[in-house]
C-alpha cells in the first residue's frame, strides 16, 4: 500500500478538531468537514488560534506554522474527499449514523482509501459491513486532546487486512504516537476498563458515598490518576461517556455496564460536561 500523504478528517469537534490539527502540524495535507457549519467555522478558529499559539510558544517554529496552516482545507462538502487516502472518522458516537457516513464515504473516496474510525467502542466490523471495502476498515482510536495524549488504540474489524493495519499504524506513528492493538470488543482496551470506572464515580455520587470533590481527589492522590473520575467524565463529555455505557452494555450482556442514572439524568438535562460549560461541575470558560 502507499504511503498516506493526504487525509480527510469527518466530525469537526473536540476530536476530529485535534486530529486534523495533528496531521497537518505533521507535514500533511488535511481535509476537515463537519455537517454543521457553525462548528465547522468552531474548528477553524480554533485550530489556527492553537497554531498561532504553538508558535508564539517557540513550541513550533513559524515555517512549519505556516505550511500547518496551509495544509488544513476545511469544507462542507464530503466529495472533496475524493483524493485522500485514508478517512478518519470523528462524528457522534452513534452506530447508525456512522454506519449512513461510512456507506457515503465508500462511494465518494478512492478505491484504495482507508476508512478508519476513531469511535471509542462500537464494533468495527459492524462499521465495515456498511461499506463494498470491509478489508480496508481499521478503528483509529485517538486520546483525548489528540495532539497531547501519546496513544492511538488500533483496532482490526474481522476483515481488516494487513496492508490496512500496517498503512494505519505507519500513519500512528508518523503522528509521533505509540499504538496498541486490541480486538473487535465493546469499547476496546481502555474504554471497556475507563468507563466502568467513570461509571462507578457517577455510582458513588448517586448513592451518597461522598461529594464529587472527595470522589475525585480520592481518585486523584489515592490512586496516583492525573484527573478525578468525575472531572474526566466532563472532559469527554457526559454523552459520549453514556453512549459508550451503552455500547458496553448491550455488547457484553452484562447488567454491571448498565449507565448510572444520574449519569442518564445529567446528559437528559444538557449537563454534558466542559464543551457545555457545565456537567459534573461548572465552568467559567469552555
Ligand atoms: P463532539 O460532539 O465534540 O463532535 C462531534 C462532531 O461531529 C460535531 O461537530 C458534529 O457536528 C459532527 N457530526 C455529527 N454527525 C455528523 C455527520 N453525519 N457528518 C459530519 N459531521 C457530523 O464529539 P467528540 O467528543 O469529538 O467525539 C467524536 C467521536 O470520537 C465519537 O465517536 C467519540 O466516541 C470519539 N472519542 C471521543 C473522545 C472524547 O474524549 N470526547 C475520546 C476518543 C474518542
Amino acid at each position: 500500500m502507499a504511503e498516506i500523504r493526504s487525509v480527510g478528517v469527518v466530525g469537526g469537534g473536540q476530536m476530529g478538531s485535534g486530529i486534523a490539527q495533528l496531521v497537518a502540524v505533521n507535514g500533511l495535507e488535511v481535509w476537515l468537514h463537519d455537517s454543521d457549519s457553525t462548528a465547522l467555522s468552531k474548528a477553524h478558529q480554533s485550530i489556527s488560534s492553537t497554531i498561532q499559539s504553538l508558535v508564539s510558544k517557540g513550541r513550533l517554529t513559524k515555517e512549519k506554522g505556516a505550511e500547518a496552516v496551509r495544509n488544513l482545507k476545511y469544507t462542507s462538502s464530503l466529495e472533496d474527499f475524493g483524493s485522500v487516502d485514508i478517512v478518519i472518522e470523528a462524528i457522534v458516537e452513534s452506530e447508525e449514523v456512522k454506519k449512513k457516513l461510512f456507506t457515503r464515504l465508500d462511494s465518494i473516496v478512492k478505491e484504495s482509501a482507508i476508512l478508519a474510525s476513531n469511535t471509542s467502542s462500537i464494533s468495527i466490523t459492524r462499521l465495515a459491513s456498511a461499506t463494498s471495502r470491509p478489508s480496508q476498515v481499521i478503528g483509529m482510536h485517538f486520546m483525548n486532546p489528540p495532539p497531547i495524549m501519546k496513544l492511538v488504540e488500533i483496532i482490526r474489524g474481522a476483515n481488516t487486512s494487513d496492508d490496512t493495519f500496517n498503512a494505519t499504524k505507519c500513519l500512528a506513528e508518523r503522528l509521533g504516537k505509540k499504538i496498541v492493538c486490541s480486538q473487535d470488543f465493546s469499547g476496546f482496551i481502555v474504554n471497556r476498563i475507563l468507563m466502568p470506572m467513570i461509571n462507578e464515580a457517577f455510582h458513588a455520587l448517586y448513592t451518597g458515598v461522598a461529594t464529587k470533590e472527595d470522589i475525585d481527589a480520592g481518585m486523584k492522590l489515592g490512586t496516583n490518576h492525573p484527573m478525578g473520575p468525575l472531572e474526566l467524565a466532563d472532559h469527554i463529555g457526559l454523552d459520549v461517556c453514556l453512549s459508550i455505557m451503552k455500547v458496553l452494555h448491550a455488547g457484553l450482556g452484562d447488567s454491571k455496564y448498565a449507565p448510572c442514572p444520574l449519569l442518564v439524568q445529567y446528559v437528559d438535562a444538557g449537563r454534558l460536561g466542559r464543551k457545555k460549560g457545565v456537567g459534573v461541575y461548572k465552568y467559567s470558560k469552555m
